[in-house]
């Protein structure tokens, strides 16, 4: 269950509930976000290997932090052994306080040389990419798969061993397969079996968790050593706080429509003060719909909130709208929204 701190390698951890990598999410403004619910771990967005060691300035620009998002991991995404050394090297002298390989991201564009869910078709380049990380850097190496490639060859519990062989500090597995994307529940018997294959590396179970009770369920169900919380931090970064309070047994904290609104006004601060004006409009169409989507009688702001062509038109509709008008929907799922 929680663990405060919690030990990853020689590092040491707040808790052992973290927030995970999301690409074209997990930006800045979005860490601001959830690093103030004090997460045991952030991590910035997977950032390709051969991008990295060429040093595209769009690449570094994901990775930027500030001092208060510590502790945070980075991800790095690629097939390349030497290169990774080489990554590796980059993210440490970042200041960064742990790296990733990202082995379970599932679009063709990144599968298709190997990279990503791509390496779950071949563990041993896994085992050699990570001995290479791990000789780069003294951070902990970490790796994230996902339950396997399909369901015909589900190999999580042989890459356990493969990772841990290879000297990573913790491996986190989603409990779906590559072939089933999204689609259907998260199998949390696959982070059981990767927690009977290990040692002692630290399995960090991730998949399906969108609120404190599953949380529980799946340490329950797994006896996992930590939990990574992926979609049910869009819209809304307290999660990890409310799942915290619900493991320690202390009172739920009631979030109410202001609350909403001041967590809401704030990311949007923290986007327009990041991103120029066209791009924050954009992103906060994308994270307006994360936080409004699922309370009632709020589609008309949405949808004004879509069609705003400036920033002061945004705060405007923010400000002249009656919060009382709406409130958080029972049925509303994270789970059911599409990304
Ligand atoms: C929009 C989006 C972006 C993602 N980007 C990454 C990524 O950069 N690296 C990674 O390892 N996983 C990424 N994932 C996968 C999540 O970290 C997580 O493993 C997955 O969503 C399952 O957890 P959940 O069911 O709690 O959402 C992404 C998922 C989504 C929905």
């Amino acid at each position: 269950m929680i663990r405060k701190p919690f030990l990853l390698g020689d590092l040491e951890l707040p808790s052992n509930i973290f927030c995970a990598p999301l690409a074209g999410c997990s930006d800045l403004p979005f860490r601001k976000m959830t690093s103030r619910y004090k997460p045991g771990m952030i991590y910035c967005e997977m950032v390709k290997i051969d991008a990295l060691v060429r040093h595209d300035p769009h690449t570094y620009r994901l990775l930027d932090y500030t001092r208060d998002m510590h502790p945070i991991g980075a991800q790095i995404c690629g097939s390349k052994p030497k290169l990774a050394f080489e990554a590796a090297r980059i993210i440490e002298d970042l200041g960064f306080d742990l790296i990733d390989l990202n082995c379970g991201c599932p679009v063709d564009k990144v599968t298709k040389d190997g990279s990503g869910s791509g390496l779950l078709q071949n563990p041993e380049r896994i085992g050699e990419i990570l001995t290479e990380m791990v000789r780069a850097v003294s951070i902990p190496v970490t790796v994230k798969i996902r339950a396997g490639w399909d369901d015909e060859s589900i190999n999580a519990a042989e890459i356990v061993k493969i990772a841990e062989s290879a000297g990573a500090s913790a491996l986190t597995v989603h409990g779906r397969t590559r072939e089933q994307g999204y689609k259907g529940p998260a199998n949390w018997d696959h982070v059981a079996a990767c927690k009977r294959a290990s040692s002692k590396m630290p399995i960090i179970g991730n998949g399906d968790l969108f609120d404190a009770e599953a949380v529980e369920r799946l340490f329950s169900h797994s006896g996992c050593d930590g939990v990574l919380i992926a979609r049910g931090t869009m819209g809304q970064p307290w999660i990890v706080e409310d799942i915290e309070r619900h493991l320690l047994g202390l009172p739920k904290i009631e979030r109410t429509i202001l609350d909403l609104r001041q967590v809401l006004l704030d990311h949007f601060h923290s986007i327009t003060s990041y991103q120029a004006e066209r791009q924050a409009l954009l992103d906060m169409r994308r994270v307006g719909c994360w936080y409004l989507k699922p309370c009632s009688g709020a589609k008309q702001l949405r949808m004004q909130i879509n069609q705003a062509s400036s920033l002061d038109e945004v705060f405007s509709l923010l400000d002249a709208f009656d919060w009382g008008t709406i409130r958080f929907s029972q049925d509303a799922s994270f789970a059911s929204a599409s990304f």
